[in-house]
This record gives structure tokens, sequence and C-alpha cells, in this order.
């Protein structure tokens, strides 16, 4: 199926030809409304380029575009601008097709990509805190979006279970550890040694010095800090993995840094061997003198010490995505602090004549109501776990008030889809590089651009349904639009095709988001304006499937966000 943009384009092409011009042109859905569906501003850049007055050019266009069976006549307006209004049947045809698609118009792309998504990536021995939401969230939504889209991806999870923090680790481990706490609470315990370790180490030498030698051993294969580090990342890794069982989230590959360890010596003779790296003061680095920004910021691949750093893993994990995993397309997200370290990974890749794509997919920060970053009272990171409990808690709560007679396990459930509903929606339906003030109240409203509210949508939608005794077919009788709310609805489910290919040009799901919160608002102007229960056949069958593509739409909408919707709330 196509979609009205890519037919009436096809369309534009063709006028194009035969107005005797060059057939590439922009086609655009309507920035205002009122002036019809979608526009074009292909004369105004084509006059120019001819020195002719764009409204004359504009009418020649028009007088030869042949797509009666799709819109109303072209007008002009403005400076020259073409534009398109859709036709009542045109919409009733292309909905009939919608609702027998499963894939609701939405066309698999012709170019298929292998693409690896790090995201998430948190760190052994520490806790995961609030912050991490947000890569965990945006990342598995682009995993969605490009699997539906027909990409071939592989979501790896690049844990930090490697680096200094570790002698100091081991060693508080070795005279600090409460193995009382350590069962109780693993994370909370790690940290407080690590914690306590790093302020010895500060006041005490001996102490520094202490770390330094057990990081050593560490990676020299020392069979007890072998065994101490392996429990700290199992340990880790269990906390983890409760997060993301709550979160709804899934990896296919989980290579944590130290999977790379033993590829790093190999990596800087690799560098050095071509000429790409050099020695500076006993470290070796890449320098980057031909790059104004980078000039006076080399990478350093292995520090004069001898130990190895955070980039050269990541040069490792470019060999093990593209050669290992046959990888032509990388997507990392995290924080935007990261920005200066993949600038460098993906430069050195460039220059090792590495063929495939890298994008690092940035993210703002979530903050308090103060809005500076959000912290607890005492000063510490949120806890996600806490947020999490807490979501749950404040959905079930919510739930308790609006239908005190649902069955325990029933509320437990819906509390779940809700809360967790509610924190990846405020996320995703802001600008990745927005920072955003957390606020429950907002979040977790049933009112304006949340995930209750697109979840009630849904809900409300299936309530019609087992009034009216039945679930409209897929292929429902032929829909009519005959109401102006109709016709909104119906060119909104028609856009759902068009918005989420779009979404990977810039890794933005916040437009699916609040495309969904259009949608939403455009079927509660429909179901106030038109009877559906109360009308009479064929209207009645008619509005039913026109309610069956919208909770469709919603259903799949907010799955490719990796949010889930209730049958009841
Ligand atoms: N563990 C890192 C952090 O917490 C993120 C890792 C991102 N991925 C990578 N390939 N470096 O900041």
């Amino acid at each position: 199926m196509e979609t009205f943009q890519a037919l009436l384009a096809l369309r534009l092409s063709e006028a194009l030809v035969r107005a005797g011009l060059p057939p590439a042109g922009d086609l655009t859905p309507a920035t205002d409304s009122r002036f019809g569906d979608y526009q074009t501003n292909v004369a105004l850049g084509l006059a120019k380029q001819r020195e002719e007055t764009p409204r004359a050019l504009a009418q020649s266009v028009c007088d030869v575009f042949d797509g009666s069976d799709l819109c109303e006549r072209p007008q002009i307006a403005g400076a020259g601008f073409i534009n398109f209004t859709l036709r009542a049947d045109a919409l009733e045809k292309q909905l009939t097709g919608l609702a027998k698609d499963e894939r609701l118009g939405v066309a698999r792309t012709e170019a298929p990509r292998r693409i690896v998504i790090d995201f998430g990536s948190p760190n052994v021995a520490k806790p995961m805190h609030v912050g991490h939401i947000r890569s965990t969230v945006l990342g598995d939504a682009l995993a969605r979006i490009a699997t539906f889209l027909g990409h071939d991806v592989i979501r790896d999870n690049h844990i930090g279970d490697w680096g200094t923090q570790f002698g100091m680790v081991i060693w508080g481990w070795k005279n600090l550890l409460d193995r009382a706490a350590l069962t109780s609470d693993p994370i909370a315990e790690l940290v407080r040694i690590y914690k306590t370790t790093n302020e010895r180490g500060t006041a005490e030498p001996a102490v520094r010095e202490a770390c330094r030698d057990e990081l050593v051993r560490l990676q020299a294969g020392d069979q007890e800090n072998f065994a101490i580090w392996q429990e700290c990342v199992a340990l880790s890794m269990h906390e983890f993995e409760r997060a993301y069982q709550v979160l709804g989230i899934r990896y296919d590959i989980q290579r944590g840094e130290s999977f790379y360890n033993d590829r790093l010596p190999a990596i800087v003779e690799r560098l050095q061997a071509s000429g790409l790296a050099e020695e500076s003061e006993g470290a070796i680095c890449v320098f980057f003198r031909d790059i104004p920004e980078l000039a006076d910021k080399p990478c350093i691949i292995r520090k004069s010490d001898g130990g190895y750093n955070y980039a050269t893993t990541d040069i490792a994990t470019v060999d093990y995505r593209l050669d290992d995993l046959q990888r032509d397309t990388v997507w990392i997200v995290t924080g935007a602090p990261q920005q200066l370290h993949f600038r460098q990974i993906f430069e050195i890749a460039r220059r090792e004549d590495r063929q495939a794509d890298f994008h690092h997919i940035t993210h703002g920060s979530i903050l308090g109501e103060d809005r500076k970053l959000m912290k607890t009272r005492s000063g510490e990171n949120v806890a996600l776990k806490d947020v999490l409990d807490e979501a749950i808690v404040r959905a079930r709560k919510i739930i308790e008030e609006k239908n005190s007679e649902m069955d325990e396990a029933e509320r437990a459930a819906i509390a779940q889809i809700i809360g967790i509903g509610a924190v990846k929606y405020a996320d995703l339906s802001q600008y990745r590089m927005t920072d955003y003030v957390f606020s429950w109240d907002r979040m977790l409203s049933f009112q304006g651009n949340t995930a209750p509210y697109l979840q009630n949508a849904y809900v409300r939608i299936q309530s019609i349904f087992r009034k009216a005794g039945e679930q409209p077919a897929d292929d429902a009788d032929k829909i009519s639009l005959s109401d102006a709310a109709e016709k909104v609805l119906a060119k909104r489910l028609c856009q759902f095709a068009e918005i989420v290919p779009a979404i990977l040009n810039d890794f933005r799901p916040n437009v699916l988001a609040n495309y969904l919160f259009e949608l939403a608002n455009s079927f509660h102007a429909f179901y106030e304006a038109c009877p559906v229960l109360k009308s009479e056949k064929p209207t009645r069958s008619s509005r039913l499937a026109l309610c069956k593509l919208t909770a469709r739409v919603l259903h799949r909408g907010l799955d490719l966000l990796g949010i889930g919707v209730p049958e009841r709330m």
C-alpha cells in the first residue's frame, strides 16, 4: 500500500515532466490544515532558477496535474505554494485498505540495514538510577521501530564491567565487606565499600597503593581477584535483569567491556603500525591535528602506565560489531557528555577505512522539580528501582479510585502497564535532546499528552465494542465519511504510515508520540460529534470500523514505543 504522500509525490513529478520541468519535487504534509492536506513549494524553487514568476509556473503545473482520483483540484496559495486536499472517496478507499493490512499501511524498508543498537549499558557495582531511563527506553523504542520497518537489529548491552574502579571494589571487598548487608542489598553494599575505599584512598596513600595492586592482580588473571570480580558482575547483572523485566526490555547480546579485554593490545599495535597512533609522553595517542575542534584533544589508547582506556575498548567494539556480527550500521545511545568520545571513535574508524554508518544518538537529562539534575533529598542519584516501584504504586491508587470492583490480580497487572507506560511515555514524548522535569502528577494524568490518556482512549474504544456486542472485523464493510470529524480522523489514520518511517531520520520517537496524541484527540472529537452505537446501519458499522482502526493504530503505535495497553482500566 502506498501512502497518500507517496502517491501524490508521484503524480506531482509526472505533472512536472508533462510541463517540461525536472521531475523532483518535495511534497510535505500541510503546515496549516485550512489550506489542505499536503503542499509543495516546488514552483518557488524552479521559478527562481528559471527566472519565471512562481505563481505562473505553479499554474502550469496544476493545469497538467492528474490526480482527480486522489484529491480536489490543487490550489495555488501565497507566493506560489500548491496545496492538495484529499477527496473523501479516496480516503474511504485507503481506509478500507488499511483495515485489511496487518501493518496498517507501514511499508517495509526497501533498504534493510544490519543494525546493532548499543543502549542502556549500565555499570557494574553501581546502582541503576533514574538517568538510565533515557538511554534504555529510547534505545528500546528505536529497536522496535527499526525491526518493524524491516531492518535486522541486534540489541547489545555494553555493560561497564571492567576498569580502574575494580581495584577499589576488590580492596573494599577484602577489607570492608559486610556479608549480611551484601545478602540483603548487594548493590548498596558494593557501593558502600567502593565509596569508603575511595575516601580512604584519598586520605591514605597506602590504601591507594593497595588498590592499584589489586587492579594489577585482577588484570594479570589472579584467581581470587577474578572470582571477586565475577561475583560483583553477577550480582549487578541480577539487579539489571530485574529492572529490565519490569520495564519490558530485552537484549540479544550483552557484551560488557571485559569481553574486549583480550583484543586491546592488538588494537594498539595495529594503530601504531599503520601510523594512526603515536607515542606522546609515554602514552599512545591518536591525534586529530587536521580537525580544528579536536586538534588539542588526542584520544589516548594506552596510558603511560600501560593500562588501556574506555576508548580502546570502543575501538575493539567497532571491530567486533563490523567483523564478527557483520553489521553495517552502529547506533549508540548515550547521554550528550560522551559526544567527544564517540566523535573520536568514529573518526578513527573512518581513518581505518571501516565501511559502516555510525550514529551517536545522544539525549539530555532528567531534572527534578527544581530544574536541576534529579536527586534525592540527601543529594544521591534517585535509584531506578525506587522510581519504577513508585510508578506502579501511584498507578494502582488511581485505578482503585476509578474502578473499585476490579480483582487483585487484574489491578496489579494494569497498575504495571499504566505506571511503567507513564514513565516511558514522559521520556519518549520529549525531543531526546531536551532536558525534562520529572513530574508524577503530569505523567500520570489522564488529560494531556500522557500514556494514560492514550491508553484510556484505547480502553474507551474497547468498551464501545463491548456495548456493541461485537468486535468489528478488520475487513469491515465499506467505510463512508460524511461528517467533518470523521474526515479529520480518517486523515490521521492514514498518516501513521507516513510518520513511522520518518522517525528514524533523526531518531525521534517523540514524533510518533505526538502523532498518537493528535490521533487520540481526533478520535475524541469524532466520538463527540458522531454517534456510533446510536446510529443506523450502514453508518453504525462504518463508524465502528473507524473505532477499530483507531484502536489498532493506538495499540501498534504504543507498542512501537514499548508501551502496553490494558483492555480495561
Ligand atoms: N557504560 C557507559 C556509561 O554508563 C555507556 C556505554 C556506552 N556504549 C559504549 N559502547 N561505550 O556511560
